[in-house]
């Protein structure tokens, strides 16, 4: 059975992000969707906040596992016994990072390959930071989010602002 990690920090899961998903889901027996720590942000969300939108948000793909890591992504792989890692590829701005990630974590896990899946046209604009700018301002952020996270995306935007 070969399982996928898709990893990210989903602050908060966009359209874009199930997307990426959803295609990984037809590509391997189990994706595990792990919600972990990128030390250069500052997230909006807590962990468990942003578990709670992606399992809504994931609800109707039935090979898909939601999990939480505060580590490296080399040794969750290992925990995980999973082929592979998947992200999803939007510009030539994604690459360069996207790369060295892949590199270092081929280095540290010789045993999985990182795999790009290149974003669908319609989400290649999208980011969690463009929601959370645009819902900021009051904007409509209904084409950027799944419809059964909208409300609660907005009204925590609202609360808690960007923190
Ligand atoms: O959605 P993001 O912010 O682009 O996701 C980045 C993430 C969380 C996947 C990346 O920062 C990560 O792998 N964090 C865990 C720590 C780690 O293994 N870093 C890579 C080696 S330095």
């Amino acid at each position: 059975m070969a399982t996928a990690v898709c990893p990210g920090s989903f602050d908060p899961v966009t359209l874009g992000h199930v997307d990426i998903v959803r295609r990984a889901s037809k590509m391997f027996d189990h994706v595990v969707v792990a919600v972990m720590t990128n030390p250069e942000k500052r997230p909006s969300f807590t962990a468990e906040e942003r578990v709670a939108l992606l399992k809504i948000a994931l609800r109707d793909i039935p090979n898909v596992e939601i999990d939480c890591f505060n580590g490296l992504l080399a040794d969750y792989t290992r925990v995980k016994n999973a082929a592979a890692i998947v992200k999803g590829l939007r510009a030539v701005s994604d690459f360069e990072y996207e790369f060295q990630m892949a590199l270092t974590n081929k280095k540290l896990n010789p045993d999985v390959e990182t795999v790009f899946l290149t974003t669908s046209a319609e989400y290649m604009y999208l980011s969690s930071s463009i929601v959370k700018q645009v819902a900021s301002f009051g904007g409509d952020i209904s084409g950027f989010v799944a419809r059964e996270t909208l409300q609660q995306i907005k009204e925590r935007l609202c609360k808690g602002g960007a923190r």
